[in-house]
């Protein structure tokens, strides 16, 4: 059998090319790093849990009209996605005060802000993916103003559709960073949500107490980031109930 193509490794995902044209195998590590990879670690369980978490979020958008990359999981840590041409931005959205944030505008984290706030950094590490406008994205020509205004509109329904399943399991979806990218159909270009969704890429606070349910458990040294993200998955239903801390998460079909 030959061997598959690696086409990308980056901090927590490896990209392999897919059995046909235009589909990428992503692979998910259990590699965890923080603020742009200064601290890093092994997880043992990461990569399968976000693996199965981004599956049942990207299906979700599917099902409700968002357009995703995601065709189909291979295995515990594999999922089959449509190539695309990623746009240099992450794309971030904010319903209460976090992280970056907090820093940059001195305010307090936790405070509801008083409508979700869209923002962009330029995708590039040696830089540390700095916050960018829109004039900077214009001018550089990184996204069109078409572009921006679908940009837009999918993040917002990421939000809305992201914020009312963490509500109904009881979660605060604080804030979350998607990637989009371009697929060609024809003449046509689309955009659609591409890289992944998971407690990775989102921040999560359980409604009642406020624990932390992210990476920021491993950012802040909180505790175990494989308790906090099979809670996520367990409350979503996506995990069997009352995992116990010595087993290796399980997969649900
Ligand atoms: N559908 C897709 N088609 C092509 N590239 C993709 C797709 N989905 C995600 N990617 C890219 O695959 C890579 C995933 O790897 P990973 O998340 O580990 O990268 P990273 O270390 O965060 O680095 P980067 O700065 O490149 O995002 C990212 O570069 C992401 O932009
Ligand atoms: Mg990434």
């Amino acid at each position: 059998m030959a061997r598959r193509k690696k086409i990308y490794e980056g901090k927590a995902k490896i990209l392999y090319e897919g059995p046909e044209p235009g589909t990428i195998v992503q692979y998910f590590k259990d590699d965890a790093t923080a603020f742009n990879a200064e601290k890093k670690d092994v997880i043992e369980g990461k990569g399968v849990l976000n693996n199965r978490l981004s599956e049942f979020f990207m299906t979700g958008l599917t099902s409700v009209g968002v357009p995703t990359h995601f065709l189909k999981r291979l295995n515990m840590r594999e999922q089959l996605v449509r190539s695309c041409e990623i746009i240099p931005l992450e794309i971030i959205v904010r319903n209460y005060a976090a992280g970056s944030m907090t820093k940059r505008l001195g305010v307090a984290e936790g405070t509801q802000l008083p409508r979700p706030i869209v923002e962009y950094c330029y995708k590039d590490d040696a830089l540390g993916d700095p916050l960018v406008t829109e004039e900077h994205i214009a001018a550089f020509g990184w996204a069109s103003q078409q572009d921006m205004d679908d940009i837009v509109s999918l993040a917002l329904r990421v939000n809305d559709f992201m914020s009312g399943l963490m509500y109904g399991v009881g979660i605060k979806l604080i804030d979350f960073k998607i990637e989009i990218g371009r697929v060609f159909e024809g003449d046509f270009q689309r955009l659609i949500v591409a890289d992944e969704i998971s407690p990775d890429s989102c921040r999560l606070w359980d409604i009642e107490t406020g624990k932390k349910l992210d990476k920021d458990v491993f950012r802040q040294d909180l505790g175990s980031l494989t308790d906090a993200y099979t809670e996520v998955a367990t409350r979503l239903g996506v995990m069997p109930k009352q995992p116990t801390h010595d087993t290796k998460p399980t997969l649900i079909n």
